[in-house]
């Protein structure tokens, strides 16, 4: 036999059973622990909130259990706790009632609920970042993210110049980071040109590069109200199809050239593979957002013992940074907060 024949033998042999047995590395506890290659941490999760105005109200949000519109002081309360369990960052969601019009201009009053807000919780927690959704949709009478035309098509320049006024009332409350989640083509670029115009150098743009049109927002759209404004309309012309993976790397090389400090995939569970993809592709800090949906399915099945939540909860949050993520939205964060202790 040739000395490369024997070469390859003896290597297949080394290689395979018994010599290997993958189940040495797993046999107890201690080898389990220090093989592990992903972990969650406090540092990993952003908290997604709903805030409405007025004091001392909490309205459960029923397709969301556990998640409730809260006002200003009794969100303070909430993230007091989280805090103090190392929450980096909230998402700001807000729940606007009256003053919605067609074109949405309650969501650039300097005096509106998102900017009292970020002034409550930037007092409160000076160290927390806050987050904040740069999109039309609770701010308008027909639900869409954007200006509509008569036919109900968003238009996307003037969508843009309304989501540059709300990017900058945000960033003058004191946000850290302004997250346009409306899937207007340019707005990233025309929004960082306008923050760097008017100082807001540190001002961050987490973008959802990579928003789909999802059924997973349902619950979502319950907790802000935009369900019944929405009513039968969609959002499949501005949201990515579900169907397409090589469109979203499109999107994100564009958010990038544009000034985008992070990515977003939203959802997350069903688009595991956007999310690994996108950070190969970028090697940019990629957020994935566990949406209304996936929360809701989960809270479901546990409520019926069907699933055991905090144990699939917690696979679910690693199989997001085995994908890629570096940071993880969800509603479940307090809870993931709790068991880390
Ligand atoms: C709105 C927005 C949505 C979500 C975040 N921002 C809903 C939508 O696009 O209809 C979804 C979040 C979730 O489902 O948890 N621009």
């Amino acid at each position: 036999m040739t000395r490369v024949k024997l070469l390859k033998r003896s290597k297949m042999q080394n290689l395979s059973y018994p010599i290997v047995r993958m189940r040495r590395n797993r046999q107890a506890k201690f080898i389990r622990n220090l093989v592990q290659e992903n972990h969650i941490t406090a540092n990993d999760l952003i908290y997604p909130v709903f805030v409405l105005d007025g004091t001392n109200t909490k309205e459960d949000i029923l397709s969301m259990p556990g998640q409730s519109r809260l006002s200003i002081d009794l969100l303070l309360d909430v993230l007091d706790e989280a805090v103090k369990l190392g929450l980096q960052g909230v998402g700001i969601f807000p729940v606007i009632k009256d003053n919605k019009d067609n074109l949405a201009t309650e969501c650039y009053n300097p005096h509106g609920l998102v900017p009292r807000v970020i002034k409550a919780i930037k007092t409160k927690f000076p160290d927390l970042g806050i987050f904040t959704d740069i999109a039309l949709d609770p701010y308008t009478i027909h639900g869409q993210d954007g200006i509509i035309d008569e036919n109900g098509y968003v238009l996307n320049d003037i969508t843009n110049e309304v989501l540059v006024k709300q990017a900058l009332c945000h960033a003058s409350a004191g946000a850290d980071y302004v997250c346009p989640s409306d899937m207007m083509d340019g707005r990233i670029g025309l929004i960082r040109e306008a923050l760097e115009a008017h100082g807001y150098h540190n001002v961050g743009i987490m973008s959802y590069a990579a928003k789909y049109a999802s059924k997973y927002y349902g619950p979502f759209r319950d907790a802000v109200g935009s369900a019944g404004n929405l009513g039968k309309a969609d959002k499949f012309n501005y949201q990515m199809h579900p169907a397409n993976g090589d469109e979203a790397i499109r999107e994100i090389v564009l958010d990038i050239a544009e000034g985008a400090d992070i990515l977003m995939v939203k959802p997350g569970l069903p688009y595991l593979d956007i999310v690994y993809r996108v950070k190969e592709a970028s090697k940019m800090p990629v957020a994935v957002y566990h949406v209304s949906g996936e929360y809701a399915m989960l809270k479901a099945a546990s409520q019926n013992g069907w699933l055991d939540y905090d144990n699939t909860l917690m696979e679910t949050m690693l199989s997001f940074k085995r994908a890629g993520a570096d940071i993880i939205w969800t509603y479940s964060a307090v809870e993931i907060l709790r068991l880390l202790k």
